[in-house]
């Protein structure tokens, strides 16, 4: 980490008073001075609100938190205030960018509370794209247990603005297309009616995941998260039918929130601000409000592209991952998989359904057949394949879907991850498959079960533990099926990519009516890539007439139709950001086609990043220059409708001239009419030029700009 400065100093403590009622407060700016804390006490009441250029976006909030042991809601004295500030940069083992500024004003509030003596301080720091704060409690530094009951932080928005947002409390944790409503009409039946019937039973409060996203009037753009969750249970933001939200921690089976100690440290409320959308993309707030690296010796974690023995279960459903006629994961097909591989030159082959436990009933409860992580299939001689694969220069990706048996995986992870370093395997693949977000079956110390939800804190400690033990065996992980994202990759830099939205897989499985629509990859952004990366899988090129009925019955499902063109594609692996990127059709599609070179030309390591223009739900367009080289990669994508967009080519080295491989949706394309219909066209640019890049409804475009020596 190359540290060019770091300032720490005290400095004038501006504490001001409100004439005519007996209110004290005090503020901070961020180091632009765009961004404004203010912060009061009321009536034994602590309340925040934020400015940005001079607007309030956040109206007298209140602040606190009560547990089973003291109510630090109420009754409360500001003791002490202190100000620091920061201004270091730090350096990403991979990421969109190398170089990350960590930039702030902060601003410490001691309190004390006259009915107990736990003290409570409320740490908060001022970036220029947003602020965090966090609680810290302690008592006199002794280790006292104690149950959260209710964390009483409230965003109250200034703005009843639009937002995007997906549900908390709903049975498939992330995976859902986002509702686009007024902050006001957030709750389930809206949900049910713009996105998707949820079903019953409904329990939990009305409430939404975070990232949460909203857009007002003036462009200013808010998103509402939390960074390095860690012994906490997930914040989620609950909606009461007006602007103002207020967090909801998803509880234990018991009804605790969070089960900790003194002295604690919460999770840290973020709050990204940006002038336009664009800006809060470009937002490093989740990153430096996590700890540095953990992990000295990072070598062995290497960003790359993987192929997979997957879409012939999820998207063309010609084979299984259980036993029988059509088991996918054969030691032959598997071989096929890495000559493929090996000959384009790609670092991982993912192969699911290699191990045992697939047979019976495994999804959705949680109680199926037991997975077993360190005996592979019968069908599949692991060794001769590892071997194979060493020879040929490619490593496997392996897979662990615990269909939430979380005990048994528990029991199994520290020989489940020593197998896969004594096999060679360096990024795994882990899942959660279950029916339903409080159906996680946690096994107490008498012997009986209860079921927990999939983000509360059990969950969330579970998933610390993977991926500390998977470091140990210097191994990375891509979770599907996750907890969200909350920055922990810059302290586990193991902790490659997730899921946790609505991937690829949807486009796979589901028919016509029921996919992703073309406007999803526009709202990701925005939303779920905020906290970065994503498994989303991109890179299908038979979009069309894919799926058979069954592995059986070969013949072609012509219910299924991919709304994207093979142009958004390739695009997407540039819009959407992870440090392994899966290059996911068949082998079949990809050989000889002139799209692939594309992808196997796109780094997933950059230097830098820029978010050039966009939409939330409408169009984006990225640029992101390779780690290694000079070359700049840009991707651009629309929803449902046919765009142009001009873009300013300023980015580029003002000392070169460029050659750009251009892949594009023919004009008269797109997603339903032609998606399959791939134009590539050369062209010469240099910083001065414009360029207009044409989209046709749901299409895309992917440019690689390469230096003219
Ligand atoms: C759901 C995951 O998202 C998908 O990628 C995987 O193939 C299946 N579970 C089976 O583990
Ligand atoms: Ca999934």
């Amino acid at each position: 980490m190359k540290k060019i400065s770091q300032l720490f100093s005290v400095f004038l403590i501006t504490l001001f008073y409100f004439t005519g009622c007996s209110s004290t407060g005090t503020s901070v700016k961020s180091p632009d001075n765009t961004l404004s804390l203010n912060v009061v006490s009321e009536g034994g009441h602590i309340f925040y609100s934020v400015s940005k250029n001079k607007t309030e976006i956040i109206e007298k909030s209140k602040l606190g938190i009560i547990s089973d042991k003291f109510n630090l809601s109420e009754g409360l004295k500001i003791a002490n205030i202190s100000y620091n500030n920061k201004n270091e940069e730090w350096t990403q083992v991979w990421g969109e960018q190398k170089v990350v500024q960590d930039h702030y004003n902060e601003m410490i509030l001691s309190l004390e509370s006259n009915s107990n003596d736990f003290s409570l301080i409320v740490r908060f720091k001022l970036y220029d794209d947003g602020l965090g704060f966090r609680y810290e409690i302690d008592k006199n530094e002794e280790i006292i247990p104690f149950s959260i009951l209710d964390e009483k932080t409230e965003f109250k928005l200034t703005e009843d603005s639009e937002s995007w947002w997906i549900p908390a409390y709903a049975y498939r944790r992330y995976e859902f297309l986002y509702a686009n409503t007024l902050i006001s009409e957030i709750n389930r039946d809206k949900f049910s009616e713009l996105v998707e019937h949820l079903h019953d039973p409904r329990i939990g409060p009305e409430a939404v995941q975070t990232p949460f996203t909203t857009q007002r009037k003036d462009g200013i753009t808010i998103a509402i998260h939390e960074a390095n969750l860690t012994n906490y249970s997930s914040m989620t933001l609950k909606a009461n039918g007006t602007s103002h939200l207020e967090c909801d921690l998803i509880p234990w089976s018991d009804g605790d929130k969070v089960k900790t100690q003194t002295p604690m440290v919460s999770p840290w409320r973020t709050i990204i601000v940006g002038n336009n959308p664009s800006e809060i993309i470009m937002s490093t707030i989740t990153l430096n409000l996590n700890e540095p690296n953990k992990i000295q010796d990072v070598s062995w974690i290497q960003p790359g592209k993987y192929i997979g023995l997957w879409w012939e279960m999820i998207g063309t459903n010609q084979s299984t991952w259980g036993s029988g006629p059509h088991h996918g994961a054969t030691t032959e097909k598997v071989k096929k998989y890495i000559d493929f591989g090996s000959k384009y030159g790609f670092e991982g082959l993912l192969v699911e359904g290699w191990n045992t436990g697939w047979d019976e009933n495994w999804c959705c409860t949680g109680e199926g057949e037991a997975f077993d992580f360190y005996h592979s299939h019968p069908d599949f001689d692991d060794k001769e394949v590892a071997k194979y694969a060493k020879e040929k220069g490619i490593r496997l990706v392996g897979h662990h879907e615990t269909g939430t048996q979380i005990s048994n995986y528990e029991s199994q992870l520290d020989s489940a991850f020593a197998y896969c370093q004594k096999m060679g395997i360096r990024v795994v693949k882990t899942g959660y498959v279950n029916d339903g977000s409080q159906n996680i079956k946690r096994i107490k110390s008498d012997g009986t079960h209860v079921k927990e939800w999939h983000h509360g804190q059990y969950m969330v400690e579970h998933f610390r533990r993977v991926l500390e033990t998977s470091a140990k065996y210097e191994v990375g992980i891509v979770v599907h099926e996750p907890i969200k994202d909350t920055g922990l990759r810059r302290t586990y830099p193991n902790m490659l990519s997730r899921e946790g939205a609505r991937g690829q897989e949807f486009n796979g499985f589901m028919p016509k009516d029921w996919n992703n629509k073309p406007n999803h990859t526009t709202i990701l952004p925005y939303t779920r890539l905020l906290s970065s990366p994503m498994d989303y899988t991109p890179g299908i090129f038979n979009l069309k007439d894919y799926r058979y009925n069954s592995p059986e019955d070969r013949k072609i499902n012509t219910t299924h139709h991919i709304p994207s063109t093979i142009a958004k594609e390739l695009a997407l692996y540039v819009i959407i950001y992870a440090p392994v990127q899966m290059a996911a059709d068949l082998p079949e599609n990809y050989e000889g086609h002139k799209g692939f070179k594309f992808i196997l030309d796109v780094p997933v390591d950059w230097s830098e990043s820029l978010a050039l223009n966009g939409e939330i739900g409408k169009y984006i367009t990225m640029a992101r220059k390779d780690v290694n080289s000079d070359d700049w990669y840009l991707g651009s994508i629309t929803n449902e409708e046919k765009r142009q967009i001009d873009v300013d080519l300023s980015f580029l080295d003002p000392e070169l001239s460029y050659s750009a491989t251009i892949y594009k949706d023919p004009e008269n394309g797109g997603w339903e009419s032609k998606p399959e219909s791939l134009e590539i066209i050369e062209m010469v640019f240099n910083n001065s030029d414009m360029y207009s890049i044409v989209l046709p409804e749901g299409g895309g475009q992917a440019i690689k700009f390469s230096p003219i020596n």
